[in-house]
């Protein structure tokens, strides 16, 4: 580990101890303040939007990315440019690379993940993509909480991340709603009149690409309607695991072939 790795492992575990229980516009102001330009705030085009409007008070200027799937509700895209332009913010958009997209749906079709599972269209359109966005970049911002699932229960508000940093480069990673629930996070979008995706009235709490989300009924959890299909544990996309376990390895080479 460098000397810089060892200074920034400090600075989080340090941090982490102090912000454990601060409420997100601190916990934001501080990755802002630090990080400037080097941090973005990963959209995806739903309730998260929250992240984008503390981000907006308490900082003139943020970066904000989104990763389009190719796969996204049209309602999530109309949704992130009615964000852009209210905000007046800049969007990143990120793509997942054409040949590797071009060669899945070849070999495997456009729904190969109901068969085998969503770890390999995962890989390309969203974790390749990711991996490249956050190569340059210092630490990011996610809109991940403890009680959208079993598999987040622990999420603290800042860690290392350690699915795309490494000892050598270190990669800081803020979960500012970490500590909300669900129903504050509702409060206070609906108190501030703040604009959210239309599916979110449709009976769509957790929000991701169009074939892999549907609604969710009275009593199940918010997470039930990701990829119903596979079984709970297995209901996180590689964006928030340890380490993905997804065949990014296989986009990065661009298709595999
Ligand atoms: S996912 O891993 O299952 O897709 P989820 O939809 O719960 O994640 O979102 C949790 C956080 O991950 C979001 O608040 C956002 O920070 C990030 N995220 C998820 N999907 C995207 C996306 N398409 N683009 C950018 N960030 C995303
Ligand atoms: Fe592909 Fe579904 Fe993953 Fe979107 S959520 S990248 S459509 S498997």
């Amino acid at each position: 580990m460098t000397a810089e790795a060892a200074r920034i492992s400090a600075e989080v575990a340090a941090r982490a101890e102090e912000l454990s229980s601060a409420q997100p516009h601190d916990i934001l102001r501080y990755g802002l303040q630090t990080w400037g330009d080097d941090m973005a705030l990963s959209f995806s085009g739903a309730e998260d939007v929250l992240l984008i409007d503390i981000a907006s008070q308490v900082s003139d200027g943020f970066r904000v990315f989104t990763l389009d799937t190719g796969r996204l509700h049209p309602e999530t895209l109309t949704f992130i440019e009615a964000v852009r332009v209210r905000y007046g913010i800049t969007i990143e958009v990120c793509a997942p690379q054409a040949p590797a997209v071009e060669e899945l749906v070849r070999t495997k079709g456009l729904f190969s993940f109901y068969e085998d599972g969503h770890g390999e269209c995962c890989g390309i359109r969203k974790i390749e993509p990711l991996r490249r966005k956050l190569s340059g970049l210092s630490a990011w911002a996610t809109g991940q909480r403890r009680d959208q699932s079993p598999t987040r229960a622990e999420v603290p508000v800042i860690q290392l991340d350690p699915a795309f940093g490494s000892d050598e480069r270190p990669l800081v990673k803020l979960n500012p709603l970490a500590n909300w629930s669900q129903a504050q996070v509702w409060r206070y979008i609906r108190g501030a009149n703040i604009p959210f995706n239309p599916l979110h009235e449709r009976g769509f709490f957790s929000i991701g690409c169009a074939p892999c989300t549907r609604p969710i009924g009275p009593g199940q959890h918010e997470r039930e309607g990701r990829w119903w299909w596979e079984e709970a544990t297995r209901r996180e996309c590689g964006l928030h695991v340890a380490s993905p376990d997804v065949d990014a390895a296989d986009a990065d080479r661009g298709g595999g072939e």
